[in-house]
């Protein structure tokens, strides 16, 4: 059977535009795909970074594509888990990175999910006041969401994504393949970011999704790469617009993170809920508060549930279990990145279905009385 080519998206971005491919066996010919930046590495091994899972699974085909083309590689591996994001992990990669010499011209390449492409993209932001990387996104998650788009962090211990900087990859691969050893729940959380897309600005995509999650999360072919190729197209087109989220179209982007941010720090950023899982939720809830400001139709805040739930992901924050009051999680939202110095904070909300947009009228009291009626505690009392 006659291999598909892989869809090529261009991230438009000037003197720092980049491709972004799609499709099935991309890893296996890793050599041809990635070879101009490649090159430098003639008389050195090629630096991958890689989450200890994603090497195990396709470290094989990525070492025999390079040695086949002459390349050899050399492994530096990071353990999965958003604890791989801090500071002593940063100092021990740049301090192997510039222990191989590493220079300005060179790219690192970076193999996993998005834990693995936030420390190495910035990590070589700021190696020699800047390197080059290639994204290698091996979950459904970094290849809709986080390997395209030039944000990099790491984590402190005054919350996930503190200090990071905008560093754009040079290319990356989405090999759909890598999806197949993805555990089902990763599957899922990563497609809440699929919705997403459909959610705040495409009615057709979502419309779409709701006739076809079944066959994306089986990991059909078609489908499958359909699905990551539409994301991604949304999320060039955004980034292109807005690079570093100054004019308000990329924080689109963040539909349902603020409310799901505040459960993933109730939860402790733990495996208890995963980050799209706390997405999934987030847009929920994003949905229905917009319903109850009168913006949205209850017809599609329900909508949004249902595809939501019919996807296997969490839908009524009522049976996380958590023992909070919605003041609790609007003080968490107090220390949400995007809180202003005003005292501001912005918040995306829905005017239909494949219509986000930026509130900027929120009054957190409020949004605490709405998540004590979703929390099943609309007296603000707690369970006893
Ligand atoms: N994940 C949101 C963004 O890239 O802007």
């Amino acid at each position: 059977m006659a291999v598909k080519p892989p869809e090529t998206i261009r991230v438009e971005l000037g003197g720092r535009s980049y491709d972004v491919l799609v499709g099935a066996g991309l890893l296996d010919d890793i050599a041809h795909h990635a070879a101009p930046f490649l090159e430098s590495y003639c008389s050195r091994p090629v630096p991958i970074v890689a989450d200890t899972n994603a090497r195990e699974h396709h470290g094989g085909r990525i070492e025999a594509s390079l040695g086949a083309a002459g390349y050899e590689t050399v492994w530096y591996d990071v353990a999965s888990g958003e604890a791989s994001k801090s500071w002593t992990s940063l100092e021990k990669l740049t301090d192997w990175l510039l222990s191989l010499g590493i220079t300005r011209s060179d790219h690192v390449f970076a193999l996993g999910g998005g834990v693995v492409g936030d420390l190495v993209g910035f990590a070589c932001s700021i190696l020699k006041r800047g390197c080059g990387f290639v994204q290698l996104p091996t979950t459904l998650l970094s290849q809709v969401d986080s390997s395209v788009g030039g944000k990099t962090a790491i984590n402190t211990s005054a919350g996930k994504n503190m200090i990071g900087a905008f560093h754009q990859p040079s290319l990356v691969l989405a090999d759909t393949t890598s999806l197949a050893t993805l555990p089902p729940r990763e599957m899922r959380a990563g497609y809440a970011e699929v919705i997403k897309y459909g959610l705040l600005g495409d009615a057709e995509f979502f419309a779409w999704l709701e006739a076809n999650s079944h066959s994306v999360l089986a990991r059909e072919d078609e489908p499958l790469k359909y699905a990551i190729a539409t994301s991604i197209r949304a999320k060039a087109r955004i980034v292109a617009e807005d690079e570093r989220e100054t004019s308000g179209v990329r924080a689109l982007l963040n539909l349902g993170h603020t409310f799901g941010h505040a459960l993933e720090a109730e939860t402790g950023f733990s495996d208890k809920l995963l980050h799209g899982e706390a997405v999934a939720l987030g847009m929920v809830l994003a949905a229905r508060y917009s319903a109850r400001r009168g913006e949205l139709s209850g017809e599609d805040a329900k909508r949004a549930a249902i595809a939501i739930y019919a996807s296997g992901l969490p839908a009524q924050v009522n049976e996380l279990g958590l023992m909070c009051s919605g003041e609790t999680l609007v003080d968490h939202m107090r220390h949400d990145k995007k809180m202003e110095g005003s005292g501001t904070l912005p918040f995306l909300l829905l005017k239909g279905i494949g219509q986000a947009y930026m509130a900027r009228d929120v009054e957190l009291s409020d949004v605490a009385a709405f998540l004590d009626e979703e929390l099943g505690r609309a007296d603000g009392a707690l369970p006893t």
